[in-house]
């Protein structure tokens, strides 16, 4: 039982969330000077109950809200109900995912999921794991890329091992390069493909680069498309590529960390046309299905690979199911302890269905229509990007500024919204031109929303236009 001083702050707790969660207003942040002068850190003391209340309320004033339909400054936004009763569940659960025995309801639960996942993109008999986020999920594809063309280096290692290759386009996600050094295959050995216009890798320069790969001597053995690209939102083209591997025999994989939900729309599902052709797919549902984070699903056309590069000695302590079917998750991880992310996310797709998923993800399509509608009737504000997904890139170009203020002048009402509490939207770099990123990742965001959005960017813009014209 727990004792009644923790059943209170429980409950307390619980009426604050609701609190929170009804006030939709983001705030700017603290100073880091403020944050500590108003938040003791420290730790050493011990502290009451009363005064962890304390630090909850500090925590949930001083932090970033994200579930705002004025947050659009990221890759994620909102919040869902299910998601939060999943991560509930997890935690007061706290199972962990290696083993059936340990995990029998979850372990269930990530099956059926790896298989609706799979079954979405094509493959036949697919299958993967959950991992700690997009990036864990690219290194992961890497990974197997490298076991399945030179499965000896798992144990002697990439020394006497010729020089192989990473062809991935010059808009990857940065998580690309990492996974490059974590494997020991080297920055220098990624060569970025060109782009078109519109951000999308050019399948003839992907070939050439493969050829030129070859005639140096250096294994090409993994090719990286993007499924939304993280700055544009773009789609690599999937069937060309794929063609392109299938004529080197290239591991094929997609980043669809961003992009992967259109895979629930019957409208938009066209954007990953061919991704079944794939060898491994990642797909973030902590992103555009507004599941709380992470969420990541690595998923590959033939999952045995798995095992095998998990197949290492010292497991048995852990792994006793030598005589018994059960499904033990834990021998396709990299991890040994996994916490369990499905719940929120088998909770959401239960509560929506199919059909209601969907609409949700042509409703984020819509927003970003909107927002883009809205850009083209303005007299300040130019698109840089065809919005193909939920990224809008545009510029504030009020007349008469110098061209090679508005980058500068885009930032400073990028800041002054944010400074005010208006809203907050990020900013990256597009062909050498500053821009916002404007992301429509809410659910719950609708045209009044978005209305007022560009309301304040508008008053914003001609606030501070004198200090720069
Ligand atoms: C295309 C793409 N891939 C991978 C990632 C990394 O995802 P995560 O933040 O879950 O590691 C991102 C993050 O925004 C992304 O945009």
């Amino acid at each position: 039982m727990l004792p009644e001083d923790q059943e209170k702050l429980l409950n307390d707790i619980h009426s604050k969330v609701i609190e929170y969660l009804s006030d939709i207003d983001i705030k700017p942040n603290k100073t880091e000077k403020e944050i500590r002068s108003e938040i003791d850190l420290s730790i050493g003391k011990s502290s009451d109950l009363n005064q962890i209340k304390v630090l909850f309320d500090k925590y949930l004033e001083y932090s970033t809200k994200t579930n705002s339909p004025k947050f659009f400054n990221q890759l994620f936004s909102g919040f869902s109900t299910t998601g939060y009763i999943g991560e509930i569940l997890s935690t007061i659960t706290n199972n962990s995912m290696y083993t059936y025995e340990m995990s029998p309801v979850a372990t269930l639960i990530e099956i059926e999921l790896l298989n609706k996942m799979s079954g979405l993109i094509g493959y036949e008999n697919g299958g993967g794991t959950f991992v700690p986020g997009g990036s864990s999920g690219n290194f992961l594809a890497m990974l197997a890329a490298r076991h399945y063309r030179m499965p000896a280096v798992m144990n002697s290692g990439l020394f006497g091992v010729s020089p192989m290759t990473i062809f991935v386009s010059k808009d990857c996600h940065y998580s690309m390069i990492k996974s490059a050094n974590q494997l020991g295959i080297g920055t220098d050995n990624i060569i970025k493909v060109d782009v078109d216009k519109a951000g999308k890798m050019i399948p003839d320069a992907l070939d050439h680069a493969i050829q030129f790969s070859l005639n140096i001597g250096s294994t090409p053995f993994f090719v990286g498309a993007t499924a939304g690209t993280t700055v544009r939102g773009c789609f690599d083209p999937i069937q060309e590529i794929a063609q392109i591997c299938k004529k080197y025999n290239v591991w094929f994989h997609i980043d669809a960390s961003w992009g992967g939900s259109v895979l629930l729309s019957e409208k938009h599902r066209n954007l990953m046309k061919g991704c079944y052709q794939s060898d491994s797919v990642t797909w973030c549902t902590h992103k555009a299905m507004a599941q709380p984070l992470m969420c990541t699903a690595i998923l590959f056309k033939n999952p045995s690979i798995l095992e095998s590069l998990n197949d290492v000695a010292g497991t048995e302590y852990l792994f006793h199911n030598k005589d018994t079917k059960d499904p033990d998750l834990g021998k396709q991880s990299l991890q040994c302890g996994r916490r369990v992310d499905v719940l929120k996310l088998w909770l959401a797709w239960k509560y929506y269905g199919d059909s209601e998923y969907g609409k949700k993800i042509d409703h984020l399509f819509s927003m970003a229509k909107y927002a883009e509608s809205m850009i083209i009737k303005s007299k300040i504000l130019n698109l840089i990007s065809d919005v193909n997904y939920l990224n809008i890139c545009f510029q504030i170009k009020p007349d008469g500024m110098n061209i090679n203020q508005v980058g500068i002048f885009t930032v400073a009402v990028r800041d002054e919204l944010f400074k005010n509490g208006d809203a907050m939207v990020n900013y990256a770099e597009i062909d050498g031109r500053i821009c916002m990123r404007l992301v429509t990742v809410n659910f719950d965001l609708n045209t009044k929303h978005i209305d007022q959005l560009f309301s304040d960017i508008e008053s914003n813009a001609y606030k501070l236009l004198t200090n720069y014209i």
